[in-house]
C-alpha cells in the first residue's frame, strides 16, 4: 500500500507516469468515468479549503466512485479529543483511500503511520502540499510541455508557504532548473530549504524587490500571505501587501512567461491581469482535479 504524504514519494520516472495519465484523462474522460465503481474516497479536513478537497471530490465522482468525509475539525470528533490515529483507523473501515488536511506540521505522516487504507497528504501546516505541487507541474508540463530548464521565481510568503515547499522540493530533481526567491526579510525561505539547494548545486537567488528580477523568469509563482500562521495581526498587516502583482509590472515581463498561483488569491494579483494570456492560475485548479483523477486510480492500483 502506497501513500502521498511528500512530492519525493513519487521517483521522477513515476512521476512522468502520473502526469502522462493525467493528460490522457484530459483527453479522453469517458475512458475514466467507471474506473472508480465502487470505491469511497474520505475527505478529512481538519482545516478551510475549496479547491483541494472539492476536486478531490470531483476527481473521485468523476471516476464513478463516491464521496464522505468532514470539511471542519469541529464537525468531527476530534472536536471530542480524537486523535489522529483513531480517526484514520476508523476511517479505513469506511472508505478506500483518504484525503487528509490538519494544521499541525507531520499529521499526514502519522495517519499513514496507522491507517489500513492509502493517505493522501492534502496539505500539513506550514511543511508540505504535494497534491498542489503535482498541479502546478502538470500545469507547467502541459503548457510548456517540459519541467526542466526553467528560471522560477517564487514571490510573497516564502516562509510558512507549504506549496512553495513542496514545489521546490520537487522541481529539484530536475535538470536547469535555477530558482528566484522573492520576497521580505521576514518571509524567507526556511534555511532548510537553503541547505538543500547548497548541497545539490542547484542555483538560487534571493531578492526582494519583484520589479528587479520579472525579466529573467520562465515562470513566476506568486503566493499569498498566509495570515493563519502568523503569531500576531500587526506583523500580517503589515507585510500583507507588499507585493501586488498589477498590469504595470507584468510588462515587464517575458512573452512567454506563466504566472501560476495555488490560489486563494488575496491582493497580491490584481484582478485587470486575469485576462492577459501569462495569468494561468484557473487554468491550473482544472489540472489539479486530472492529476487527482490520475492519483488516485495509481495509489488503488487501477491503472
Ligand atoms: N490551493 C489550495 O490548497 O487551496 P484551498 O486551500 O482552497 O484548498
Amino acid at each position: 500500500m502506497r501513500h502521498l504524504i511528500n512530492p519525493l514519494d513519487f521517483s521522477v520516472e513515476e512521476l512522468d507516469r502520473l502526469f502522462t495519465l493525467a493528460s490522457d484523462i484530459e483527453k479522453n474522460p469517458q475512458n475514466y468515468a467507471h474506473k472508480c465503481e465502487g470505491k469511497k474516497l474520505a475527505t478529512c479536513f481538519y482545516e478551510p479549503s475549496t479547491r483541494t478537497r472539492l476536486s478531490f471530490e470531483s476527481a473521485m465522482l468523476n471516476l464513478g466512485g463516491s464521496v464522505i468525509g468532514f470539511s471542519d475539525a469541529n464537525s468531527s470528533s476530534a472536536s471530542k479529543g480524537e486523535s489522529v490515529a483513531d480517526t484514520i483507523r476508523v476511517i479505513s473501515c469506511f472508505a478506500d483511500i483518504c484525503a487528509i488536511r490538519h494544521p499541525k506540521e507531520g499529521a499526514a505522516t502519522v495517519a499513514a503511520t496507522h491507517s489500513g487504507i492509502p493517505v493522501i497528504n492534502a496539505g500539513d501546516g506550514g511543511h508540505q502540499h504535494p497534491t498542489q505541487t503535482l498541479t502546478d507541474m502538470l500545469t507547467i508540463r502541459s503548457l510548456k510541455g517540459r519541467l526542466d530548464q526553467f528560471t522560477i521565481g517564487l514571490c510573497g510568503d516564502l516562509k510558512f508557504g507549504r506549496t512553495v515547499h513542496s514545489l521546490i522540493n520537487a522541481l529539484s530533481r530536475y535538470d536547469g532548473i535555477r530558482f528566484v526567491f522573492i520576497s521580505p526579510e521576514e518571509l524567507r525561505i526556511p534555511d532548510y530549504i537553503i541547505d538543500m539547494l547548497k548541497e545539490k548545486q542547484i542555483p538560487f537567488e534571493e531578492v526582494i524587490r519583484l520589479e528587479d528580477s520579472i525579466g529573467d523568469l520562465d515562470i513566476l509563482y506568486m503566493t499569498r500571505v498566509q495570515r493563519e500562521r502568523f503569531f500576531n495581526e500587526e506583523d500580517y498587516i503589515r507585510l500583507k501587501d507588499f507585493y501586488i502583482l498589477d498590469q504595470a509590472k507584468l510588462d515587464l515581463a517575458r512573452e512567454d512567461m506563466l504566472v501560476l498561483h495555488p490560489l486563494p488569491r488575496v491582493n497580491e494579483i490584481a484582478v485587470e491581469v486575469d485576462k492577459d494570456p501569462r495569468a494561468v492560475y484557473f487554468k491550473q485548479v482544472q489540472y489539479g482535479v486530472y492529476v487527482r483523477m490520475a492519483l488516485i486510480l495509481t495509489l488503488l492500483d487501477l491503472v
